[in-house]
């Protein structure tokens, strides 16, 4: 999503404004985003309206941001092929390829599991 059209908090009453980084570009299965750099990957995706980050393995339940201090890992996410990645803690960069997660896997490696699943 265009950077213009996101919905951020610009000038907080008691923490004033905040310093941003550069704008950068991502993806997020293969769509393009923008966020800062430096700013946690999830913030960037929260901007943009973004709220499911993964799907649990067993139930298939979406999950998205919930202690946002890397201790839950509910925002863990694909992000340039590494799994489990807690996208609350880490930084935006130029370029990096976010994808949902679907148990440890990416959407396609599932469908692929629950057909071969189906076929058994
Ligand atoms: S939201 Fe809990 S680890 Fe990221």
């Amino acid at each position: 999503m265009d950077i213009t059209k996101q919905r951020r908090i610009q000038e907080h009453p008691i923490l004033g404004s905040y310093e941003k980084g550069r704008v950068v570009h991502f993806t997020l299965d293969g769509k393009d985003m923008e966020g800062y750099e430096g700013e946690p990957i999830a913030a960037a995706l929260k901007a943009s309206g973004v709220m499911t980050h993964r799907y649990t393995a067993k139930h298939h339940k979406p999950r998205g941001v919930f202690c946002a201090i890397g201790r839950c890992t509910d925002c863990v996410m694909i992000v340039d092929g590494i799994p489990n990645t807690r996208t609350c803690i880490t930084p935006l960069k130029e370029g990096m390829a976010v994808q949902a997660q679907y148990g440890v896997q990416t959407k396609e490696e599932w469908e692929a599991s629950q057909e071969a699943k189906d076929g058994e």
